[in-house]
């Protein structure tokens, strides 16, 4: 390589080109509410085509409505092996490819562990962890076979940190982070997949927290900016991670935590 090689004009990508996701056909399910309806609408604002997944159809079409770039809704519930199948199925069929997947739907069951029923261990463990292994497996079985692709599967800090009354949760999304891990091992080179690990971010999964005054007060001041993150803090990371700007990484969890994990965790 000659110095004369390494001039703007032979990087891989144009820099103002490099967030590029304008085409890419981006899969999002948890497309309803809160992160994925941020992502799917902050892919679409950018011009992707957008595949919203959720096993809430009517929210899924709200957050479709906002968005003006080519887009199809499906019904998809992740505990549903067969409709994740058909996800793919109707994406392949209208698209013929999938470049993007945001592995979105989670939910959370906040209790002592003594106090957590099996069967609850069993809904946070089935939609979490399964859900998210079911959608990567399928979809990563056609970006494997297309030789091309950016997964992104949505964890948490609680990867990292630990927080009374977490157990079942923080629990699948540090089995979400070495899933992450172990997929960009498998499928690299071409496929490359990553997971982002937020913080408490205003959406409906936290509502019972920010309305108690006391716990939200506390929770909020646990990172340094000393606030929840917004919906939309989310979208930057998201198309970092889907585009050629991150393509040097792989088996990577994001944190996007105001510095939580490294204040060192949770303070009583
Ligand atoms: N909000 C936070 O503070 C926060 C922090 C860290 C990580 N996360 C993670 O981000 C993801 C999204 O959370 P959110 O805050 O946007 O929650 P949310 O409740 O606002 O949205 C979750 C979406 O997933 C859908 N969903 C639930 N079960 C489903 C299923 N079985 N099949 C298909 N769709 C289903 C819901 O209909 C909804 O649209 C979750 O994995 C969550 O653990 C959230």
């Amino acid at each position: 390589m000659s110095m004369k090689d390494w001039t703007i004009e032979n990087w891989y990508a144009e820099p103002w080109k490099m967030f590029n996701v304008e085409g890419k056909v981006t899969v999002v399910t948890g497309a309803a509410s809160g992160l994925g309806r941020a992502i799917a609408l902050g892919f679409g604002a950018l011009g992707a085509k957008v595949v919203l997944a959720d096993s809430n159809t009517d929210g899924a079409e709200e957050t479709a409505a906002e968005i003006t770039s080519s887009n199809m809704v499906v019904k998809c519930d992740v505990r549903e092996l067969g409709d994740i199948q058909s996800l793919v199925k109707q994406t392949l069929h209208a698209f013929q490819r999938v470049d993007v997947s945001f592995n979105i739907p989670g939910i959370n069951v906040r209790k002592p562990a003594l106090e957590l029923a099996y069967e609850e261990w069993d809904q946070v463990i089935d939609i979490n962890l399964n859900g998210v292994f079911r959608c990567a497996k399928e979809i990563g079985k056609v970006m494997v076979d297309q030789k091309s692709g950016s997964m992104i599967n949505m964890a948490s800090v609680f990867a990292e940190i630990v927080m009374p009354r977490q157990v079942a949760y923080a629990s699948t999304k540090g089995a979400v982070r070495q899933m992450t891990r172990v997929l960009a091992a498998e499928w690299a080179p071409h496929v490359r997949v990553n997971a982002i690990g937020p913080c408490y971010m205003e959406t409906p999964l936290v509502k019972q927290v920010m309305e108690n005054k006391e716990w939200f007060e506390n929770t909020r001041n646990q990172n340094m900016l000393k606030r929840f993150g917004k919906p939309e803090e989310v979208v930057g990371p998201s198309i970092f991670l889907a585009s050629e700007a991150s393509r040097l990484m792989t088996g990577f969890m994001l944190l996007l935590d105001g510095g939580w994990h490294c204040l060192g965790g949770w303070v009583q």
